[in-house]
């Protein structure tokens, strides 16, 4: 009797437990949407064509769409038809993996949410299978979670940026720690340009080159380091000067550090930062209740104009490719094409001719006056004489020239030259391999 009894309990205690850490999501919950049928006909950012899907929350909308015909992404659309704007993409599931026609998008009973091809083979999943997951929503920030059923997120959307941070979201160390920019408006593979959180600062990359970094006087000490950076609002003692934001949190200190980028306006909740295609960092804010015009652009890291407000913002010439391949930039301006016979207008066209590995085949032309995008934010090497920083690139068959400070005696090796900045300073010089014949 006792024995049976506690047989009994057992059964319940396995069965209750087998069930409980494999709940499911309810049938009125789990969705299988396919990719098929008509084209949207309001306008969105990179002029695709989408096909709108159920899952929707004021002002955000999941789609997929395409640039390229049969090349579909799965991403979350901001806007609304009634405020008439260019609605823009702020999150995607399959970056640079597109699918095709009748591609799946589904949450399943065993609670995985999954993006496949029409043969069924897994583009995108959130590989949630199993892990208690009830349901599926988009919240009215814009980060899509599966809860479980005490309702906590099981998986976020937060938590796999692309090149966007919405309001509340944040990159940490140990977590999704950059944002990277897409290869062009037409295409959404990975470009070049990264946004990094790092335990010291916050830096943006030109492939693996630093060409810009926050600076905090809060880190500079040996045990304290950036934990995270959270999108947000930076409030002030006045309502009308509070700030888009990114907010840091820090190890081993209670300091609170921020980079403010502009004041807020409209609402600050429905804001965004991006890293662009070109790899400039800009804040837009979005206004839910206009007939038009429901887009501002708030901030620009890298910008013609220098506001009065935000505290950070920089020349357009320290842009990587503000220039293109090769030019010679002031005051935000393409102002001239280097050669070795002397200065030239700026056009698309300027570019440096490719030395050939061997030494005797190149000699090396200087310019006064003038910095590489690198040399701002990264210290380079030294002291070092300029013989040792030449014969560095010389013996270095991708180098494509050196920056070198008399005053410091520094060296920079450059890879690539992109975008060279007049500083009109007689200290700052260049060095451009050249062919000699
Ligand atoms: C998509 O599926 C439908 C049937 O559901 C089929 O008629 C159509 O040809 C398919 N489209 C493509 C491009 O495979
Ligand atoms: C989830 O559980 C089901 C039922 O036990 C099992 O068939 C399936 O393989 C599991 N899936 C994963 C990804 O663990
Ligand atoms: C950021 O780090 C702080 C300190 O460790 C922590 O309290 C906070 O929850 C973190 N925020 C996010 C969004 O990760
Ligand atoms: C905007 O519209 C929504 C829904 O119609 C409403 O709830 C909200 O109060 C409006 N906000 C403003 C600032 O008018
Ligand atoms: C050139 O740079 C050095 C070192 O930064 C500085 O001391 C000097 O004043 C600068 N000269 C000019 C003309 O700006």
């Amino acid at each position: 009797m006792a024995s049976s009894s506690l047989s009994l309990i057992c059964f319940f205690f396995i069965f209750g437990s087998f069930y409980i850490s494999n709940a499911v999501v309810p049938p009125s919950d789990t969705f299988r949407y396919v990719n098929q049928g008509d084209f949207g006909i309001y306008d969105s950012e990179y002029d695709p064509n989408y096909r709108a899907l159920p899952p929707f929350t004021t002002p955000f909308q999941l789609c997929f769409y395409n640039t390229t015909p049969n090349a579909y992404t799965l991403g979350l659309r901001m806007g609304t038809r009634r405020t008439r704007s260019v609605m823009r993409w702020v999150w995607e599931a399959n970056r640079g993996n597109p699918v095709g026609e009748n591609a799946t998008f589904s949450l399943g009973s065993d609670g995985n949410l999954a993006l496949a091809h029409a043969d069924g083979q897994i583009a995108w999943q959130t590989n949630t299978a199993n892990k208690s997951v009830v349901g599926f929503a988009i919240l009215s920030n814009g980060n899509m979670v599966l809860r479980d059923s005490k309702g906590r997120f099981v998986w976020q959307s937060f938590d796999s940026p692309s090149d966007t941070l919405l309001f509340g979201q944040s990159l940490r160390i140990g977590g999704p720690a950059k944002l990277v920019s897409r290869a062009s408006t037409t295409d959404n593979s990975n470009g070049m340009y990264s946004m990094v959180l790092e335990p010291k600062r916050l830096g943006l990359y030109y492939k693996s080159m630093l060409y810009w970094s926050s600076s905090f006087t809060e880190v500079n000490k040996p045990n304290v380091k950036l934990v995270n950076a959270t999108f947000e609002v930076q409030e002030t003692e006045y309502e009308e000067n509070y700030f888009n934001a990114l907010r840091f949190h820090l190890s081993n200190s209670d300091d609170q550090p921020n980079l403010n980028f502009d004041i807020t306006r409209y609402s600050s909740t429905l804001s965004y930062l991006r890293l662009g295609s070109d790899g400039n960092l800009r804040v837009y804010s979005y206004r839910a209740n206009v007939t038009g015009n429901a887009w501002s652009l708030l901030f620009t890291l890298f910008d013609r104009r220098v506001s009065e407000r935000a505290e950070i913002v920089e020349d357009k010439c320290q842009l990587p490719d503000n220039c293109g391949k090769f030019g010679l930039c002031e005051d935000s301006q393409c102002v001239g094409c280097p050669s070795p016979n002397g200065v030239f207008a700026w056009s698309k066209a300027c570019n440096v001719k490719m030395a050939d590995c061997n030494p005797s085949s190149f000699r090396y032309y200087q310019l006064k006056g003038v910095d590489h995008f690198t040399v701002k934010y990264s210290p380079g090497t030294g002291p070092v004489k300029q013989r040792d920083c030449e014969s560095k690139c010389t013996k270095d068959c991708k180098c494509m020239g050196y920056f070198y400070r008399t005053d410091q005696s520094r060296c920079w090796i450059a890879y690539e030259l992109k975008t060279l900045t007049r500083v009109g300073n007689s200290t700052h010089l260049a060095y451009i391999k050249t062919p000699v014949r």
